[in-house]
């Protein structure tokens, strides 16, 4: 049976093309947006499909209480093993599109890693930001991390992207990653089929995963969040700077919403 990168933590990240010292650059500049845009210190974070919550686990060690919500309980399982001991990492496994935890109101959320794309529907993305929003306080920051989408990939049949093979420590990776066709009245950006080929020293296995990519710019951002009558759009950061302007971004940009 094929089964999901996500089962792979370590080998997922690769895949991604996660640079060194990428999380704690994140984890950095989230910091430098609260203190810009909130007059009151952060102690208590929720990390929206949080995998194991690299971000989160930073943010422990520094004192902050998390909480994270993910699907998968593989990411989920690996997120608990490695922050055994900090004790200040909670793990709920949830959809994203619609949830509610057994938790007091936070401080400050974050969706990172260019996930909050693959709700495509109007409805999914609206019960998500009345799901957040019940969970947050008043004038909180709840930074989006998305990708430069330049304009609709447009694919009338299944088409090979791009391939490449990683080691990624005693595995080799065959990557292969196809553009699949995209219904014109979706508002999907495009999808994008991931294949893995994982050889490992004694087995292999194939992970297949279809991920749906609506277009979000800061602009669809602002009147979705508007629209949940929950949060508005107070800026827009390119590559974790505050001073690049939106127009010159050249990989991803940070949506930051507060909860009215
Ligand atoms: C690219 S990983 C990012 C993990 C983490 N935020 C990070 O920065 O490393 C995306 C995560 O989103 C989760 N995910 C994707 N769709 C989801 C959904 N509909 N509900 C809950 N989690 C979802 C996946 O399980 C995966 O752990």
């Amino acid at each position: 049976m094929e089964r999901s990168i996500y089962e792979f933590p370590a080998i997922f990240r690769r895949v991604h093309k996660e640079r060194p010292g990428e999380i704690e650059a994140e984890a950095w500049f989230l910091k430098k947006v609260w203190r810009r845009h909130l007059d009151r210190p952060v102690s208590r974070v929720l990390d929206i499909a949080c995998g194991n919550s690299p971000h989160g686990q930073i943010f422990a060690r520094d004192g902050i209480e998390v909480a994270g919500i993910d699907r998968s309980a593989t990411m989920i399982a690996a997120g608990r093993r490695e922050s055994r001991g900090l004790g200040r990492i909670r793990f709920y496994r949830r959809p994203i599109e619609k949830f509610a935890l057994p938790e007091r109101r936070f401080d400050a959320a974050i969706f990172m890693s260019e996930t909050f794309p693959v709700m495509t529907r109007n409805a999914d993305i609206l019960s998500h930001f009345k799901s957040v929003g019940r969970l947050l306080r008043r004038g909180a920051p709840y930074c989006i991390d998305v990708d430069r989408q330049d304009g609709p990939r447009v694919a009338r049949s299944r088409q090979m992207w791009r391939r490449r093979t990683l080691a990624v420590g005693d595995a080799i990776v065959e990557v292969r990653a196809f553009s699949r066709p995209t219904p014109w009245d979706s508002g999907v950006h495009s999808i994008f089929e991931l294949e893995c080929n994982i050889r490992f020293p004694d087995r292999a296995v194939v992970t297949r995963d279809l991920i749906p990519i609506r277009y979000t710019l800061p602009c669809t951002l602002e009147m979705a969040a508007k629209a949940s009558g929950m949060f508005e759009l107070v800026a827009a950061y390119a590559d974790l700077s505050f001073f690049t302007p939106i127009g010159e971004c050249d990989r991803r940009w940070l949506g930051v919403l507060r909860r009215v």
